[in-house]
């Protein structure tokens, strides 16, 4: 509430935003992948747009329009998603890590469709750890007082899980939703705590993804004057 509705307070900002859900090719035809639909992601790149920041939306896999005056990178895997996110992040004043990144992809791509073999099981499928993108941004800050978020989905033990889950990270800000069956996947409305490495809880009642937005955005813009 110390803002006005259109007051520019993200001007002369640079941020980056991940959003929707990596996918991790099996073959030509199938991927693994989940079931993020990016629109928080899309909500926080058009409510920093709407504060006066230059946006860069990294986007894995979305079918949403592109928000207004937001530079839109189209990516598929976690890798693709690294790349692009470390190009970004180089001038980037915050980095929010909306995205769900997939933490294995195939141990092996098949560069042709797989097929059935008659009457037998398939072989398990061996998986491999991706890159931890956020923990790397944060240990790796491009710019001194860079802010980075991170997003964390818990089932149990929210702040708890979310607390260590901050430290590991090393970023500045996490965001904890509790997700259920009908919590946050595709929904609209979103119900967080978003916690701060200096130990700041900042709960986010249940609400638009918007509203969950401009907490991120006033959080960071603090950190950043
Ligand atoms: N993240 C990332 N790179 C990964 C996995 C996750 O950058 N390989 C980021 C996500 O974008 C999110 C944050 O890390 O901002 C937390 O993701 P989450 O899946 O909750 O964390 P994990 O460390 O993967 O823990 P878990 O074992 O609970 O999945
Ligand atoms: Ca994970």
């Amino acid at each position: 509430l110390t803002r006005g509705a259109t007051e520019p307070d993200l001007r002369e900002r640079h941020v980056v935003v991940t959003a929707g859900g990596t996918r991790e090719p099996l073959d030509p035809v199938r991927f693994l992948g989940n079931r993020s639909s990016g629109k928080q992601g899309y909500a926080l790149a058009s409510t920093a747009a709407a504060r006066g920041a230059r946006v860069t939306l990294i986007a894995a896999n979305t079918s949403l329009p592109d928000p207004a005056g937001v530079d839109v990178v189209p990516v598929g895997t976690a890798v693709q998603l690294r790349e692009a996110v470390l190009k970004a992040a180089a001038d980037a004043d915050a980095v929010v890590m909306a995205a769900a990144v997939a933490d294995f992809r195939p141990a092996v791509y098949a560069p042709g469709k797989i097929k059935k073999k008659d009457d037998q099981d398939p072989e398990p499928i061996a998986l491999i750890r991706n890159p931890d993108i956020l923990a790397e941004i944060s240990a790796d800050r491009a710019r001194p007082g860079q802010v980075v978020v991170g997003f964390a989905a818990e089932t149990d033990n929210v702040l708890v899980n979310g607390r260590a889950k901050l430290e590991r990270k090393g970023c500045d800000l996490l965001v904890v939703n509790e997700v259920g069956e009908r919590k946050t996947f595709g929904s609209e409305e979103n119900e967080a705590v978003v916690l701060g490495a200096d130990g700041s809880e900042t709960p986010v009642p249940y609400g638009p993804k918007e509203a969950l937005a401009e907490t991120v955005w006033n959080l960071v813009a603090r950190r950043l004057s």
